[in-house]
């Protein structure tokens, strides 16, 4: 049922063309725009969406993005680690469930305790075999492995590499070095764990070793401008990435970017400085940053169009039926949240993180029945890999 065919799509795109379709307004028209991205999906990838069930195994991280709310500066948060037993149980959850992948996401750490876990924890995972396998084929499939746990030297994505993960996500989160300073710390220490240029070479280290590269930026930022935009998706195009994952920028009240914006927002007196200063996207309301977050997603689909697009949980805090739009947009993976509801909600990188009071199983009922309505088929039991 899943089928799909290879190629490519905007043979030739410039930066004017991309940012003339993301500031595209004419509702008739972006229907349009949207329809067409969905058909290359479903011509390039299949009718399937395919789910990764998302395990988000620490809040404990050693940088200082000024967006995020589980920074290491923001002593409210309760730090929290999962146990290797917690970790293994959610991933069989997530087998059993059909869902075929699994994303091993947490705060970035370097020390050696913490990389060796991941190796062994990412060797478990690959012996994992479903409990109670329906069908012959289900038998062998082992979960596919995705790792999003930020910067690390080259021997140690190696060496997860060699242990079994296949897919790795790094969001270059601004594909421009200006923007990319202005949303991350410049001082001190933090501004060497924090280098633009050693992100980008960490995406082009992850594909040299092999992995499916994921990458992605953050949608209605301060500073960033619709040409910023239009330039990160020329950017996934260069970088050649397997997997895009964007999302609205949510603010999170207890960082530096969230207090600004809190500040900004209440002043309508100022607001054409603001826009001024801090540019045309950063007060954009839910419904606007919602549109403008599917309009990337399309002009990336007609871009890339073979590519694996996540429709991300933040658009969920735009709207209840933000990601499903997305996947009508022409994203074509989910990653449902297995983490144990214990934890899921200190694990908030902006305010408002929806489905934090459903476990696992009611998260994926409610997935199933919204693609059903839709007529979206889930791609059960399969990785879902576009190579
Ligand atoms: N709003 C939206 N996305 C955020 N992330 C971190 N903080 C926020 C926020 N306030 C995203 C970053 C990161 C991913 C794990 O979460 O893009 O790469
Ligand atoms: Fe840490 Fe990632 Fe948050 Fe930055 S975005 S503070 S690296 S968890």
């Amino acid at each position: 049922m899943c089928k799909k065919e290879t190629g490519s799509g905007w043979g030739e795109v410039d930066l004017l063309s991309v940012e003339q379709a993301l500031r595209m307004t004419d509702e008739a028209e972006l229907g349009r725009f949207y329809s067409e991205a969905y058909d290359l999906k479903l011509k390039y990838r299949g009718p399937c969406v395919y789910f990764r069930g998302l395990i988000e195994i620490s809040n404990i991280c050693r940088k200082n993005c000024l967006y995020c709310g589980i920074r290491a500066g923001n002593d409210k948060v309760k730090r929290y680690e999962l146990s290797d037993h917690q970790v293994l149980e959610e991933a069989q959850f997530a087998l059993d469930a059909g869902y075929g992948s699994v994303v091993l996401q947490g705060g970035e750490r370097s020390d050696k305790a913490f990389t060796e876990r991941i190796t062994r924890l990412v060797k478990e995972i690959v012996k994992l075999r479903k409990s109670a396998p329906e069908t012959e084929g289900e038998r062998d499939l082992s979960l596919g492995i995705t790792l999003s746990l930020g910067e690390q030297s080259l021997s140690v994505y190696k060496e997860w590499y060699d242990a079994g993960a296949g897919r790795y996500l790094l969001r270059v989160e601004a594909s421009g070095r200006g923007l990319y300073d202005k949303i991350h710390p410049v001082a001190g220490r933090d501004r060497l764990l924090h280098s633009y240029e050693c992100r980008v070479k960490a995406i082009g280290e992850l594909k040299e070793i092999g992995f499916l590269t994921g990458t992605g930026v953050m949608i209605g930022l301060p500073f960033q401008r619709y040409e910023d935009l239009a330039r990160d998706i020329l950017f996934f195009r260069e970088m050649g990435v397997d997997m895009v994952g964007m999302g609205p920028y949510i603010p999170h009240g207890d960082t530096p970017l969230g207090e600004l914006y809190f500040r900004l927002k209440g002043d309508i007196s100022g607001e054409r400085e603001v826009l001024r200063e801090y540019g045309e996207l950063f007060l954009l309301n839910d419904v606007e940053k919602l549109e403008l977050s599917l309009k990337m997603v399309a002009v990336l689909r007609h871009v890339m169009p073979h590519i694996n697009i996540a429709a991300t949980t933040a658009l969920q805090v735009l709207s209840p039926e933000g990601r499903e739009r997305a996947l009508l947009a022409g994203a074509n993976i989910i990653m449902p949240n297995v983490t144990d509801l214990s934890v899921k909600g200190e694990y908030n990188l902006y305010d408002g993180k929806p489905g934090v009071a459903d476990d696992a199983e009611a998260t994926r009922q409610r997935l199933e029945s919204n693609l059903e309505k839709l007529g979206i088929p889930i791609g059960w039991d399969t990785r879902g890999d576009w190579r």
